[in-house]
């Protein structure tokens, strides 16, 4: 994870939020070829989930009336215990905490509260269960074996808190109740609001979705691995509305489209799993869940969800607003509240998985004919940030001529890059970290028949092809992928 992060700065896909401040813990930025890589992901979700004649896009604000938050239950529900340490005001989420705790500790702690029960040698997997049922049964017990990770000290812990991870501010000038609104922590209730505008609007038919790409924001009490958990980041979520009783049809559809989404921007098979949640454990709306989950280089972690919410979430607000949000069939003349089926995606975090996953390092022959390790990303073709570099082999003869020349004709169709710096082969390194999936090279065989070589970056092939073929060929090979809509 390391190498990936350094080379992330190193190279322009993501920078410390105001690092020359010291930053701020759990906010990023994009740079140059970051941002490219980040448009690219959201572009590609875009294309496949509303480029459909039964999905609809909105752009609703991320400020919204305060009581959309009562009726979806954030105001509520969407809380994380914490703890404070009182001696050196660390602060915690109670089951992170629980969670990095090592298992020689557990057993310390376990001995220390039920000497009788754990003398002696006891199974890892006892340890482990053991702790967690005292974690859910009485974690107050547990905080007060406990030393703070930061300061070391034992049994500084305040009472576990609920602690809501909404962000509030205030609308207008005056900060009181009255005026507090929250920065929404997710985009889809900004969809369930407009489901009535965009059906009539629209004029669709059930079954139908409605689509969104936005901010959303979450006070996380612990931000870590990298874009995994951060304050500010972006969701890729669309509902999709059904009649109820075909909603476990379309569940299974949706998972189905959305785990070849990744696939077919090529995740490899065996780094993705789904991740179903168990009945007890399930969020307050749904009927169902599951979880894509990618294998990071720090375990398994969800990318997206894919969720049954029922009718909650129409009823909830028809409840709160007042306004009736039933469809009306008017084939079978039926009144009811549509079933949503919901595929929430991070974009921050997809754009983490497809770095993580591009990534390799491998043996590459030198211009002296030994051999080096490339660093390469081997993005697929439509999310690499770049799609071709452009080389004159040397900086005379008129090369650099033909090589401009060749960048003014593709520039319009294709994100391009000009290199006429250092030797061919550091140029290609160059590109290959940067995930450029097609390098051109000028060189004196193009100034007397036209062509030049073009280097797949995965491959490290190259052909020799005609100046005026190279759109087209370009054109091709960036067009496809292994995405399908059934
Ligand atoms: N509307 C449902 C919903 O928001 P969620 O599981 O809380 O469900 C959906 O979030 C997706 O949003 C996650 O799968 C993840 O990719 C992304 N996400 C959630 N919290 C995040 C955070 N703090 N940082 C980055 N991405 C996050």
């Amino acid at each position: 994870m390391d190498k990936i992060v350094s080379l992330a700065k190193r190279r322009g896909f993501v920078f410390q939020s105001s690092e020359i401040y010291g930053g701020l813990n759990g906010c990023w930025d994009y740079g140059p070829l970051g941002v490219e890589l980040l448009r690219n992901v959201k572009e590609e979700w875009w294309r496949a989930m509303t480029y459909r004649e039964d999905v609809e896009g909105i752009d609703a604000s991320i400020l919204m009336h305060p009581r959309v938050w009562e009726a979806s239950g954030h105001v509520e529900n969407f809380t994380d215990p914490m703890v404070d340490c009182k001696q050196c005001k660390a602060r915690y989420r109670l089951d992170v905490l629980f969670e990095d705790i090592s298992l020689k500790k557990k057993k310390e702690v376990l001995r220390e509260l039920e000497p009788e029960k754990y003398q002696g040698q006891q199974k890892d997997e006892v340890v482990e269960n053991a702790f967690a049922q005292l974690s859910e049964s009485s974690p107050g017990s547990l905080l007060k074996a406990l030393s703070c990770p930061n300061c070391g000290n034992k049994g500084t812990f305040t009472d576990a808190r609920k602690f809501n991870l909404m962000f509030k501010t205030f609308v207008g000038s005056v900060e009181d109740s009255s005026a507090a609104v929250y920065l929404r922590p997710e985009t889809a209730q900004g969809i369930y609001v407009n489901f009535l505008n965009v059906q009539s609007a629209s004029r669709q038919k059930l079954p139908f979705g409605v689509a969104q790409v936005g901010k959303a924001f979450r006070n996380e009490i612990n931000t870590k691995n990298f874009l995994f958990r951060t304050r500010e980041f972006e969701q890729m979520e669309m509902q999709y509305f059904v009649k109820p009783g075909t909603d476990e049809k379309w569940f299974e559809y949706w998972r189905e489209q959305r785990m070849e989404w990744f696939v077919g921007l090529g995740l490899r098979k065996d780094k993705l799993q789904w991740h179903r949640h168990e009945k007890g454990k399930l969020a307050h709306y749904a009927k169902d869940a599951y979880d894509i989950e990618y294998r990071f280089p720090f375990g398994w972690g969800e990318v997206e969800g894919v969720h049954n919410r029922t009718d909650y979430d129409l009823s909830r607000h028809e409840q709160f607003s007042g306004k009736n949000l039933k469809y009306f069939d008017e084939e079978t003349k039926e009144k009811f509240t549509p079933f949503i089926i919901e595929t929430s995606a991070g974009a921050s975090r997809s754009f983490m998985a497809f770095l993580v996953d591009s990534y390799a390092e491998e043996q590459a022959p030198t211009a002296e004919g030994g051999t080096e390790v490339r660093t390469v990303l081997k993005l697929h073709p439509r999310l690499a940030p770049t799609k071709v570099a452009i080389f004159p082999l040397v900086n005379r003869e008129g090369m650099p001529d033909v090589a401009r020349k060749i960048e003014a004709e593709l520039r319009p169709h294709f994100r391009v890059f000009y290199d006429d710096s250092g030797a061919v082969g550091r140029r290609y390194r160059r590109q290959d970290e940067a995930g450029t999936p097609y390098c051109i090279t000028v060189d004196s065989q193009t100034l007397q028949d036209q062509t030049v070589t073009i280097r797949e970056r995965d491959s490290m092939r190259q052909e020799r092809i005609a100046i005026q073929k190279l759109n087209s060929y370009l054109q091709h090979a960036l067009s496809e992928t292994g995405i399908s809509i059934k």
